[in-house]
């Protein structure tokens, strides 16, 4: 039987309840297809710092580069860590680390969940860059504490980061409904977004059967409101596609439905399934964390390793499970019911 080795990072607050939920589910529909999990967790987290002086160990990268797939709570506590050092210190480095270059998160809403639009036809797969642009760290502040102080924060954009999502984002349009939306801001930053456009423009010569249009950040945040129909793959720089993605997970119903699977296409190490959500502090420990979002990242996490089927059944049963109304209403029903709901729709 075939077994993969999965680490599990439960991280912070709702994390730990949601990664508990989607490991339930992931090892039963692995049973019901014929492989198994050897799932190891390790506790990095904020309550790991302030025992440690370091959100993870000095060998943790080296730690998880022999696992499968790592799949990964929700990382900050902002009251016991700053933000700034608990996603420095954990998220951030293994995204880079492993290049896990495509971050994929999909919206569309799950059945039985209302969503915020008019429109309930939506099927929007973002894409975001995830290991440079807006996030490559490269900057500092000096003068500190004085009237002359300054900071200074610079996006990095590669001809191989770029020309790289920007691939991936016409592969995954091709295999979907052949729309490709590529996102910048060329008409107020001239360099950077620019070469995006021009790296553009020259790929599509590459993929005729691929629909490609550019948009400027601002009008695609006003388009996923009121036209989300009108998109199939969207693709777009780390920061960019961030927040397009909060976006996306707002009309989705919630952050509670938003997946996302940090990719490294190459499969030179191994990828990251985690939902969007966050850590939630205000409802950590409550019982009452949405596990939808984590257990379809699982989905995906399948999906990645290749039991396509196993996905399919996964997603099958997180759908039973809202289009019956269960899980389907922010804030309806606990944590184990909604687990309890999936589990038993993979019977
Ligand atoms: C996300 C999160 C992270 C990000 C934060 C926590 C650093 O917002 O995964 O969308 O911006 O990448
Ligand atoms: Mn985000």
């Amino acid at each position: 039987m075939k077994t993969y080795k999965i680490a599990l990072l439960p991280g912070d607050g709702i994390g730990r309840d949601v990664t508990e939920a989607a490991k339930a589910v992931l090892e039963k529909a692995a049973a019901r297809s014929g492989f198994s999990f050897a799932a190891s967790s390790y506790p990095w987290s904020c309550d790991y710092y302030l025992e440690h002086g370091s959100m993870m160990p000095a060998n943790g990268i080296e730690t998880l580069s022999s696992f499968d797939a790592i799949l990964l709570g929700a990382v900050g506590w902002p009251r016991k860590v700053p933000d700034s050092v608990s996603l420095h210190g954990l998220l951030l480095p293994i995204r880079k680390a492993f290049v896990q270059y495509a971050n994929i998160r999909p919206h569309r809403l799950l059945p039985g969940v209302q969503g915020p639009l008019r429109s309930e036809n939506f099927d929007i797969l973002c894409i975001r860059e995830n290991t440079e642009g807006e996030y490559s760290g490269a900057g500092g502040r000096v003068h500190q504490g004085t009237d002359s102080e300054v900071a200074v924060e610079t996006s990095i954009f590669t001809r191989k980061g770029v020309e790289r999502i920007l691939r991936f984002g016409f592969e995954q349009a091709r295999a979907r409904r052949g729309k490709l939306a590529s996102v910048t801001k060329s008409n107020a930053q001239r360099y950077s977004m620019v070469f995006w456009d021009e790296i553009t423009q020259r790929l599509s010569a590459e993929y005729p059967d691929v629909e490609v249009t550019s948009y400027h950040i601002d009008a695609m945040a006003a388009r996923m409101v009121m036209a989300p129909d009108s998109l199939d793959v969207v693709v777009a720089s780390n920061l960019f596609g961030d927040i397009l993605t909060d976006l996306g997970a707002a009309i989705q119903g919630g952050l509670g439905f938003a997946a996302s699977a940090n990719i490294n296409p190459d499969r030179s190490a191994p990828s990251m399934f985690e939902p969007v959500h966050g850590s939630a502090p205000d409802i950590a420990h409550l019982g009452i964390a949405n596990p939808i979002a984590a257990i379809w990242s699982g989905a995906m996490m399948l999906e990645h390793l290749g039991e396509t089927a196993a996905a399919a059944k996964v997603m099958a049963a997180i759908e039973a499970t809202t289009a019956r109304g269960i899980g389907s209403v922010p804030g309806k029903d606990r944590t184990d019911a909604i687990t309890s709901a999936v589990l038993s729709a993979l019977d």
